[in-house]
């Protein structure tokens, strides 16, 4: 029998056609998860009849190298593995490969008179959807050449189908600081429309993440709980077992703060705080999320102090296998400072959240590899049973991203019998025996909301300078301490000891995920 959560599974969405350009396209980001997810989308029949690829990048090579190189990667990183001969053969002929640097004009005619090409051929009309995977000090030189080649077409609030379009995908990290990240909005908003401009969180694809919304907004019986009445404080967790992973030079720059609370984790924090939008639109979305991230309390050099525990890990054992300190990484300072682990006490200062922690934390090698939401609500007002261990512990949903994503409610009950025992029972939702595990990756879902021109879940020009704002107050207060070492952290634990002081202080701890 037909399983009916399933229905709705099959995509029947499909993007404009467009041709996908992708600057960086030797990069493991263009063979790891970009070619995969839009091989996956050709699989799900999401891709527009009118379809092209076009790698640029600086080395010598032909189509057929280039194509023999994405066959290798999608067999490696697709979801649904073997590849589909049929399906690979037609996408196959969609791809091509333009050699050039960024910063030569010529690129940008050869990139021209291929697309033209395209356009007569596979019938991608005129449409061109840019991703920039590359690293930001590129942005500014691609963006510029772009514009004079006449690449450019431009806004792109237009009825679908009417005339061309140019769209750009802007990948992290966007910017280094607050001003960093205003130059190179700046950047765009010299050639683009904020509507053209796709900057990419992949949290935000994931259908867990996206479901938050849905699970907040499409259910009755949460939010009105949802606030400090009820709520006693939030924990939001990212925890990586894996270590840098031969990224030391990309980490040395960044650290767990620019890398995952910057970005990934201020937006689940957004999404688990934010007021109902007046709509799904993108901007009605985005709104209510940057009104979170301009509630929260600014981080002022003396609450740093109380509020933020930094940690850097140390030679351990992550699931039974010895691992390297962070400093014995490749490419890592054998002194380095920067900091594996963060864990802080935020508040979002508004009506409903008043005086609600929010503890977050993110790490590598930690224990295991877990994202969750949750949310711990007040004790009961008055205790009834005498329960052996003093009393009743509180309710707490508890939403995991991944993996095993779920979402778990965590309640008190009588143990059958005699007496009255109390125990804490969940009542648990899984995906994978509710819709069946392969669900699209991120990348999917944003690479086809790019191509149909719906921002919603990406991060507006707005957003992003929030929470740059946000977090340089972070950096302010470590400088101003001449950025003493972080404390260190066995691999394979849970963080620094510093980090449950942080709850400990308060009366309370983190959860085991
Ligand atoms: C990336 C970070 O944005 O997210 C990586 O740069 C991190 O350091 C990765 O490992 C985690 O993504 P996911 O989807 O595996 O949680």
């Amino acid at each position: 029998m037909e399983n009916p959560l399933r229905r709705g599974l099959v995509e029947d969405r499909t993007g404009d056609a467009c041709a996908v350009v992708i600057f960086g396209a030797s990069g493991d980001l263009t063979r790891r998860k970009l070619v995969p997810a839009l091989y996956n989308l050709a699989v799900s029949r999401s891709l527009p009849n009118g379809f092209a690829v076009v790698g640029v990048a600086r080395r010598e090579k032909d189509h057929a190298t280039f194509r023999a190189e994405m066959k290798e990667g999608v067999s490696k990183h697709s979801r649904r593995k073997p590849i589909d001969p049929a399906v690979w053969s037609d996408f196959e002929s969609a791809i091509g490969y333009v050699r050039g640097s960024f910063d030569d004009p010529q690129t940008y005619v050869d990139l021209r008179a291929h697309l033209e090409t395209t356009d007569a051929e596979r019938g991608t009309k005129k449409n061109r959807l840019f991703y920039l995977a590359v690293p930001p000090s590129e942005f500014g030189v691609i963006v510029k050449n772009l514009r004079d080649a006449g690449l450019v077409e431009p806004g792109s609030h237009r009825p679908r189908g009417a005339e061309a379009w140019s769209r750009v995908v802007v990948e992290k990290p966007f910017g280094d600081d607050l001003a960093s990240a205003r130059a190179l909005n700046d950047v765009f908003a010299g050639t683009f429309d904020e509507s053209q401009v796709f900057r990419i969180d992949h949290y935000l694809g994931k259908e867990t993440v996206q479901n938050l919304l849905v699970f907040r907004f499409a259910n009755s019986l949460f939010e009105p709980i949802w606030h400090r009445e009820h709520v006693d404080h939030v924990q939001i967790t990212v925890a990586e077992d894996i270590g840098v992973e031969g990224r030391g030079k990309f980490y040395e720059q960044t650290g767990v703060t620019k890398d995952i609370v910057e970005n990934h984790l201020m937006q689940l924090l957004c999404l688990t705080a934010m007021e109902p939008p007046i709509s799904l639109s993108a901007d009605a979305v985005r709104d209510e999320k940057v009104k979170v991230l301009r509630s929260l309390r600014p981080m002022e050099r003396s609450l740093v102090q109380n509020n933020v525990v930094r940690g850097q890990y140390a030679r351990g054992f992550v699931r039974g296998e010895e691992a390297p300190g962070y400093r014995e990484e490749p490419d890592v300072s054998p002194s380095s400072r920067v900091e594996t682990f963060l864990a802080m006490r935020v508040f979002v200062d508004n009506w409903r959240w008043s005086g609600v922690p929010f503890y977050v934390r993110a790490g590598k090698r930690l224990a295991r590899r877990v994202t969750e939401i949750a949310i711990q609500f007040k004790k009961v007002p008055h205790t009834l049973f005498r329960a052996p261990d003093g009393g009743i512990s509180p309710n707490v949903l508890a939403m995991r991203i991944q993996p095993d994503e779920g979402i778990a409610l965590r309640f008190t009950t009588k143990e059958p019998g005699q007496h009255t025992i109390l125990r804490d029972v969940a009542m648990d939702f899984r995906y994978g025996s509710a819709f069946g595990s392969n669900t699209p990756e991120a990348y999917e879902r944003l690479l086809l909301d790019a191509m149909r021109g719906d921002a919603t879940l990406f991060t507006r020009h707005d957003e992003v300078e929030e929470q740059w704002a946000y977090i340089d107050r972070v950096f302010e207060a470590w400088r101003a301490e001449a950025n003493a070492p972080p404390p260190l952290y066995t691999a394979g634990s849970w963080g620094p000891e510093q980090s449950d002081d942080l709850l400990a202080r308060d009366g309370r701890r983190w959860r085991k995920p």
